[in-house]
């Protein structure tokens, strides 16, 4: 049997979890560099949480400046086994309003300067994407947000662009011609590493504009992501502590194997 281990991993509101008990910050190192911070290690009803906030205490790291293999490999060392990632959007879609969540169950990474693999060098693998989404931890948060009579958009089309500056309006257009429904600058290639790295994801996007394709809407702009922030923190605090005060202490084997994503995926033979 495995216990169950919540690593999150998003902005501030999360040090401040309701129910958080016996937090401690914790240093891992990492061979892949530095992570983005130490890993608040605490409890919930009883079920361990690793908080990793992505872009450091104080937000230091820009999307493309995060380590995200450093930040994954610390959350594998602190036994995370399903890691939830919380973080803000942008519209692509009118149904899609600042203040919404959507869980999103496919991404497209349009990311192009950030290290994306833990294999290559002297090992290969290859994994498998084409569900990026663990369907019982995506399960476990649409049933935390119903308890908590938090309105959230099932499934949708993550784009993930490389940043940090935001889209052109031509850049929108075109996602918006793929059918994308949100887009961020974080999700990828965060997805991929806990893939490789055997760990169950999924993924809230809180929508904070519509980007800059919406003739009754500005442009996007920071100011406007923090306010719809501000008011939507404590709405993240709640699903969050629903889903670990509701989640299974023994880790369910996940029924598309992304818990052990890497026994159909080595290519390189093992050393005789
Ligand atoms: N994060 C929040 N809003 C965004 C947007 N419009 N584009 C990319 N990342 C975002």
């Amino acid at each position: 049997m495995t216990t169950s281990v919540l690593g999150i991993v998003g902005g501030s509101g999360f040090y401040h979890l309701p129910g958080l008990a016996n937090p401690e910050w914790k240093t891992i190192e990492s061979p892949w560099g530095a992570p983005s911070d130490d890993v608040l290690f605490a409890d919930i009803d009883g079920l361990p949480i690793r908080f990793l906030p992505r872009h450091g205490r104080g937000h230091k790291l820009s999307p493309g400046g995060i380590n995200y293999r450093a930040n994954i490999d610390v959350l594998k060392r602190a036994g995370v086994t399903d890691l939830v990632s919380v973080s803000a959007c942008g519209s692509l879609k009118k149904k899609y309003k600042p203040g919404d969540f959507v869980l999103p169950d496919q991404f497209i990474d349009r990311t192009f300067a950030r290290e994306k693999s833990f294999f290559g060098n002297g090992c290969v693998a290859h994994v498998a994407m084409g569900d990026p989404i663990s369907p019982l931890l995506f399960k476990a948060l649409e049933k935390a947000a119903k308890t908590e009579e938090i309105d959230v958009h099932r499934g949708g089309v993550y784009l993930a662009m490389e940043g940090p500056q935001f889209s052109t309006r031509a850049e929108s257009n075109l996602y918006r011609s793929w059918d994308c429904d949100v887009i961020g600058m974080t999700n990828m290639p965060e997805a991929k590493l806990a893939r490789e790295a055997e760990i169950c994801y999924a993924s809230v996007a809180m929508v904070t504009d519509y980007d800059c394709w919406h003739d009754d809407h500005g442009d996007v702009d920071v100011a406007a992501i923090l306010e719809v922030m501000k008011d939507n923190t404590a709405k993240a605090q709640r699903l969050v502590a629903r889903l670990a005060r509701d989640f299974p202490r023994e880790h369910p084997a996940c029924p598309i194997g992304s818990d052990r994503s890497l026994e159909v995926a080595i290519i390189t033979p093992p050393e005789a």
